[in-house]
């Protein structure tokens, strides 16, 4: 494509969504939650769960009875919410792990600890992101959006669905919850340049970031099904809510949105809703697969669908992130091994 088109297609794409959201949001009440059972004797992690809706999300589940390890990178910030939401849920089960989704070796080491632990896992809220970042790289190279919202979080569910699965039981399942957006919609997936490098755009690489993560949570629950593995996995869609996640908007967008947001952005106990009806409610009990959005399931974009292109993502993710085939293919989906081994990385 021509390299002008290249960068501002998808900038247009994005602020059609966000105004197409918005206008739903100013015509549709929040979804409110049910009352939900509580959740004694279950354990989360709740990625990025110091602030925004990731905060909201630890304080509802820990008020459910949840033990919550909030995962972050930011270890003060994390002290202090773990602080809080003791004393607001009047239980010391609320505790903060250090995890940096930018560096593999963090996500790793995380696994290591908690797994040290002794801990089960029957919740993991894959709640953590970053958006519209000039072009930066993580540590292991990949960019960043990429690597941190997508692959970071790909690792993470993968080392540790053993756990997940020794957690679950049939009629009480595990489930994986993963922050998706409306931007979704525009993503597009070039397997080829996934770390867009033939030319960058912030937004491009943002919205390709939460495709990704639709295409990864489609496929991930078809293999847990498959196995008959007591695991669920679901993408959600918090609609379009006021937190620091629009830091990076250049100066005259950030001018424009503050009093936008304030009339019709969602609050973020509103946004964090959907995650949390995500991962206590009854009726999803045994559901997976599923794009939910404003307390109903709904219809994601076509090409997350797309069943060669989830396939393609997974094995070029396996590949990319060095995987040993043991640890990942061999003992989660014994299938794909002799596909993985055929990659070449291109990326
Ligand atoms: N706000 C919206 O309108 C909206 C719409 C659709 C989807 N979403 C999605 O909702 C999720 C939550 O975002 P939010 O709106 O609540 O924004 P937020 O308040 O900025 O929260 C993002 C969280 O991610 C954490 N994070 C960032 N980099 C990290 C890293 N390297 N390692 C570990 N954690 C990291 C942040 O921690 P630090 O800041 O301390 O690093 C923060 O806790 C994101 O996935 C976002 O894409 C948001």
């Amino acid at each position: 494509m021509w390299w002008p088109l290249a960068l501002i297609l998808p900038v247009i794409r994005l602020y059609v969504i966000g105004v197409r959201v918005l206008v739903y949001q100013l015509f549709h009440k929040a979804f409110s939650l049910p009352v939900l059972p509580r959740q004694n004797g279950r354990v989360a992690i709740v990625t990025g769960g110091a602030k925004g809706m990731g905060y909201e999300t630890s304080r509802h589940l820990a008020s459910l009875g949840t033990h919550v390890v909030i995962a972050g990178n930011e270890e003060e910030e994390g002290l202090i919410a773990v602080k809080k939401l003791q004393k607001e849920c009047g239980h010391r089960k609320v505790e903060f792990m250090y995890l940096d989704l930018a560096s593999l070796k963090s996500v790793r080491e995380f696994v290591e600890r908690f797994k040290a632990r002794g801990l089960p896992l029957h919740t993991l809220i894959n709640n953590a992101g970053v958006m519209l970042v000039p072009e930066r790289t993580t540590e292991d190279g990949f960019e960043l959006h990429f690597g941190l919202n997508y692959l970071g979080h790909f690792l993470l569910t993968n080392l540790l669905l053993d756990l997940l699965r020794d957690s679950g039981k049939s009629g009480r399942c595990s489930r994986i919850v993963t922050v998706s957006s409306a931007t979704h919609y525009g993503g597009r997936l070039d397997l080829n340049d996934l770390q867009g490098r033939s030319c960058y755009c912030s937004h491009g690489a943002y919205s390709q970031s939460k495709l990704a993560l639709v295409l990864f949570t489609y496929h991930l629950h078809k293999q847990l099904s498959s196995r008959g593995d007591s695991v669920t996995a679901n993408a959600v869609d918090p609609g379009m809510v006021d937190t620091d996640l629009y830091q990076n908007l250049c100066s005259l967008a950030q001018l424009l949105q503050k009093p936008v947001a304030k009339l019709l952005f969602r609050t973020p106990a509103e946004g964090a809703s959907m995650t949390i009806y995500a991962a206590a409610v009854s009726e999803l009990e045994g559901h997976g697969g599923l794009y939910l959005y404003n307390g109903e399931t709904k219809i994601s974009s076509a090409s997350s669908y797309d069943k060669q292109l989830q396939e393609k993502l997974w094995t070029r993710s396996c590949a990319l992130e060095y995987l040993t085939h043991q640890r990942l293919v061999g003992h989660v989906f014994p299938k794909q091994r002799g596909r993985v081994k055929q990659i070449r990385l291109k990326s």
